[in-house]
């Protein structure tokens, strides 16, 4: 893995462990220049990161290179804050314990910076919810807040932090950010009346005058000119072209503005912030009496009373120390303000990373009381390095009997105990020669000094100094060589600053204060207070080693930052000046021990409990001795020898790969058991699912199955007392009406009704009949009759009065031929025409009738009657025939039929005798006679024979004679009757029409018999 870091590195080695000569401080200061040089500012001594200030904007820091680191592996990708940030970030998820990453390295090297990013790296790749996108804003936005009023310009840095700051980061469960922590440490309260040349005051300052509202200036008696304020001039650069005051200003407002300020807060703190200016401007001479006055200015006239009656020395100290009070105090306020708006007042447990950036190292041309404090601080926290790395390193590989060779290095103990040992250190000593009665001044702290700690290795003044350095050092200087470099401090002010006294009736004053802020900071209980306050360096001792003790119960990152020159010039690296810092920063050591030594060791049981998953002999448990385990484990896993080393109590892994393979393996294994347990999980929710389905299935079913049942077992009743009825109606059908038939009547009845409607006779002729049951027997047959009754109405009116006639004449030949004549029954079917007959007559006064017979038969020949009554019989006949056109009356002759299509002719003539003969041509002669009586001629077919001679035998006396016309071969025979009534005669009459075939006579109405 190592292997493809390199390659992936376009220049020298990311990681300074991959140094060939790894002991060569020359190769370790080119390997540093040439990734200067192309940019890369950061390179690792293992998982310390070492940062060389760049001086200039590089494009590392976008959100997309924050993604890009987000999750990976530390060594996956070129060295960087983030790789840092996010390690810390992703151990503290999977091991849920407390991180810290420590920012070190002096002035001006970067550490704000790289605080800053990191923030801001954790408010870009942290998982975060809306509510707390707040808290994530107040994180982001304190740092801008803390800079205006703890930060400043010097020499060293343009933006110089003047406190120390620790901050906690507050994740949740899930790892987002909840909430956060500041603790602050000692802030440079001098430079709020006195900078060095070149330097400047807290930028608040500047920002106010440059960036505030007109109005807000004009209602706090300000004007936009830095010049005009005494605090503020000084250093003589209150413009400095790196910063935008103005532009801060508007941030440093909206910040406020998110962190929970309100107007009120706002209006206190801005009236703090002018009042120091105002007391800065306040002058004061001498009265007449020694005694301090104010030279200007009426309205504040109290102000030199209250101070007075010091002399004007003593005014101008007592001026300044309630700026400083009242500024120093205020930023712890802001500190505390700030604190509340981060706090998370969610119970819940938390973890935390904490990020601590505090002023670096100094050296300044006169390092006073401040610088003595910052460099114990950097001091303190150089101990906390060595103590948590290199010794703490060798000593536990001794500790767990790993074969190991002592790498030297500088323990700074020595400067530590120099400084804070009780009743024998610096601090000691100081506190000593400000309680002690009598006067104490710091000359006379000096040479307590010289008394008690002269002999020091690491202590010089100018009197134990040898001749070459003393020229060096002023008489009232002391010389500190500290781990990072000698530095010579100023006692001048060591007291003053480090009693911190506020005069008694200044805090009076400062307690009764309208202004919210310096009420809350300055406490009428303070003055009750008999106790002394303890001094400042205490105090500073006190927190410091409490930080540590924060420090040392957290799970250390460290970045180690450079300074690459004095100008903050980009792009110079200043050889000499960064051997300096690499060797003080006991990089070398650092790179030696890690070459040496072991990336990687952990407590047997916490080895497996992490890894056992890994090897199918420890997994699920393992119940042998963890070291035992551990040691199945690796071989499954294949470790190398050269790879590991085992402890008394722990694992070592020698290289980061090893360790990264073996978290890669983890990070399967977990997925595949991971998903394993879902598969389980999702099995069993699956199965309660189904379980609960079913039962639910199963209660419908029953539900539905009763539902059916009872609708069935209601239906079977039914049907049931359905059929009961039924059998019930039946044996009871033929009593009367009754409710146990009734039903079953009504029912036979509807049946029978409905059936019957389909086979109802249709018409008159249909005598079929649906048979009916027994009890309906007498129904039907009054239906059948009605029916029929019916039909024949119906019958009967749809019947015209020609058919009607034809009818009649039809029932007439009914009782007529029905049943004695053949050919009857063919006959009914053929209509009967109106009539078939015409008669001629002549003339004359014959009385003789021809009937024509209708020329259709040929068989037949015509009818010849002889009548005496001819005008009476013709006429009945053309009415009996309702008919008058039927009579034609010739002159002379006419034709007649005789039979099988021959014709004869009939001549009349009148002669002497009534006479009627046939000529040989068989012309008939009829003559007319003058008188007699009339006569008949009847011509029959000679088939009528029997119809003719029953005729004869008629006991019809009025038939007088009857004679023979026509010869016997005719086949048909006329006779002529001679008849001694006429036709008309009441008692005979006929009832239809002539016939050709058949006259009939009746007698009486009645059929002739025979
Ligand atoms: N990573 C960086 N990239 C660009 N400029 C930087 C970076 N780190 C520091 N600087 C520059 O160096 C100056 C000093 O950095 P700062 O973090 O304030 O130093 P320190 O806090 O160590 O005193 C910054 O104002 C900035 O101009
Ligand atoms: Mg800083």
């Amino acid at each position: 893995m190592e292997g493809a870091l390199i390659a992936r590195d376009r220049v020298g080695v990311q990681d300074f462990v991959l140094l060939d000569s790894h002991t060569s401080e020359a190769a370790f200061l080119n390997n540093l220049r040439k990734r200067y040089q192309e940019n890369l500012i950061y390179t690792y001594i293992g998982t310390l990161l070492v940062s060389v200030n760049p001086y200039k904007e590089l494009d590392i820091y976008t959100v997309t290179q924050m993604q890009l680191y987000r999750g990976v592996n530390f060594f996956e990708l070129p060295p960087h804050l983030y790789a840092i940030a996010d390690n810390a970030y992703r151990v503290m998820c999977s091991e849920y314990n407390n991180h810290f990453i420590l920012i070190s390295g002096e002035s001006g090297a970067g550490k704000t910076e790289a605080s800053k990013k990191i923030l801001q790296y954790y408010a870009v790749t942290c998982p975060t919810t809306e509510q707390l996108q707040v808290v994530r804003d107040r994180l982001l936005l304190s740092n801008p807040v803390l800079e205006a009023f703890g930060n400043a310009k010097t020499l060293r840095n343009d933006n110089s932090s003047r406190f120390g700051k620790y901050m906690d980061i507050q994740f949740d469960f899930k790892g987002a950010p909840v909430g956060g922590h500041i603790l602050s440490y000692l802030i440079e309260k001098s430079r709020v009346v006195h900078q060095n040349h070149g330097e400047r005051n807290f930028h608040i300052f500047y920002q106010l005058l440059e960036g505030g509202e007109k109005d807000l200036l004009c209602w706090l008696g300000l004007e936009r000119n830095p010049q005009k304020y005494a605090y503020l001039v000084q250093g003589r650069c209150a413009k400095v072209f790196s910063i935008n005051d103005k532009n801060d200003w508007k941030i440093v407002r909206k910040a406020f503005s998110i962190i929970d300020f309100t107007e009120k807060d706002l209006e206190h703190l801005f009236g703090i912030v002018a009042s120091v200016l105002h007391l800065g401007n306040i002058q004061f001479e001498e009265d007449s009496n020694g005694h301090a006055i104010i030279r200007n200015g009426t309205q504040i006239k109290w102000i030199s009373k209250v101070l007075s009656p010091l002399n004007v020395d003593l005014a101008f100290y007592a001026r300044d120390a309630v700026a400083k009070a009242i500024y120093g105090r205020t930023f712890t306020w802001l500190v505390n303000k700030i604190n509340g708006s981060l706090a998370n007042k969610d119970s819940t447990r938390k973890t935390v990373i904490g990020l601590l950036d505090i002023y670096g190292f100094e050296v300044l041309d006169t390092n006073s009381f401040e610088q003595f404090c910052i460099n114990y601080c950097n001091e303190k926290l150089q101990q906390l390095l060595i103590e948590m790395t290199l010794k703490a390193e060798q000593e536990e590989y001794e500790m767990e009997g790993i074969e190991w060779e002592p790498i030297p290095y500088f323990n700074n103990k020595i400067i530590c105990d120099l400084v804070e040992q009780k009743h024998k250190g610096i601090i000691s000593i100081l506190d000593e020669e400000c309680l002690r009665p009598g006067e104490a001044t710091d000359l006379s702290f000096l040479e307590k000094l010289e008394e008690k700690v002269g002999d020091h290795a690491h202590f010089v003044t100018r009197k134990l100094a040898d001749q070459k350095t003393r020229k060096s050092i002023d008489w009232v200087d002391f010389r500190l060589l500290h781990y990072a470099g000698e530095v010579t401090y100023c006692a001048v002010g060591f007291l003053e600053k480090n009693n911190d006294l506020l005069y008694r009736n200044l805090k009076e004053v400062l307690c009764n204060s309208k202004n919210g802020i310096v009420r809350d900071c300055f406490l009428l209980s303070e003055l009750d207070s008999r106790r002394r306050p303890e001094t400042v360096a205490t105090q500073f001792k006190n927190s410091l080693m409490s930080l540590i003790e924060i420090l040392m119960s957290k799970e250390p990152s460290y970045i180690r930052c450079i300074k690459p020159n004095e100008n903050k010039e980009p792009g110079k690296f200043d050889d000499c000046l960064i051997r300096h810092q690499v060797k003080y920063l006991g990089l070398m050591e650092h790179l030696r021990v890690r070459r040496a030594g072991f990336a990687y060791r952990r407590k047997y049981e916490h080895f497996l409990r992490r890894y056992k998953s890994l090897c199918p002999a420890t997994w699920p448990h393992w119940h042998g001795p963890a070291a035992e385990g551990v040691e199945r484990l690796i071989k499954h896993i294949g470790y190398k020898p050269e790879e590991y080393k085992l402890g008394r109590t722990k694992i070592f892994i020698r290289f980061p790969k090893t360790l990264f393979a073996t978290e890669d393996a983890f990070e399967i294994r977990k997925h595949l058991l991971v998903s394993r347990l879902q598969a389980k999980y999702k099995g069993r929710l699956g199965k309660r699912d189904y379980q609960k389905k079913r039962k639910a299935a199963i209660k419908l079913e029953a539900c539905w199955r009763g539902v059916l049942a009872r609708k069935e077992a209601k239906k079977r009743t039914w049907a049931v007392q359905i059929i009961r009825k039924f059998i019930q109606g039946f044996i009871n059908r033929k009593k009367p009406l009754c409710p146990e038939n009734v039903e079953f009547v009504r029912l036979v009845q509807y049946k029978y009704l409905m059936k019957l409607r389909d086979h109802i006779p249709r018409n008159v002729l249909d005598k079929s009949w649906l048979q009916p049951p027994s009890i309906l027997e007498e129904i039907s047959e009054m239906l059948q009759k009605m029916c029929i009754r019916n039909l024949v109405r119906k019958y009967c009116r749809g019947v015209t009065p020609e058919r009607k006639v034809q009818l009649q004449q039809k029932a007439v030949t009914s009782a007529i031929f029905r049943g004695k004549k053949e050919g009857y029954q063919q006959s009914i079917n053929l209509p009967f025409a109106d009539t078939r007959l015409s008669i001629s007559t002549s003339n004359l006064g014959d009385g003789i009738v021809v009937m024509h017979v209708p020329e259709d038969n040929k068989q037949k020949g015509d009818v010849i009657l002889q009548c005496e009554h001819i005008f009476e019989m013709v006429t009945k006949l053309c009415m009996l025939a309702n008919k008058q056109n039927l009579v034609k009356v010739v002159k002379g002759s006419l034709r007649f039929r005789i039979g099988s299509g021959k014709e004869g002719t009939m001549v009349f003539t009148v002669g002497p005798e009534p006479h009627v003969f046939k000529a040989k041509d068989g012309q008939l002669t009829v003559v007319r006679p003058h008188q007699g009586t009339g006569s008949l001629v009847l011509a029959f077919p000679s088939d009528a024979q029997p119809l003719w001679e029953s005729l004869r035998k008629h006991p019809w006396k009025r038939v007088v004679s009857v004679k023979r016309l026509l010869n016997r071969n005719l086949k048909e025979t006329q006779f002529v009757f001679n008849l001694l009534t006429p036709f008309s005669h009441p008692r005979c009459q006929t009832r239809q029409s002539l016939d050709e075939k058949q006259f009939l006579v009746t007698r009486n109405g009645k059929e002739p018999a025979g």
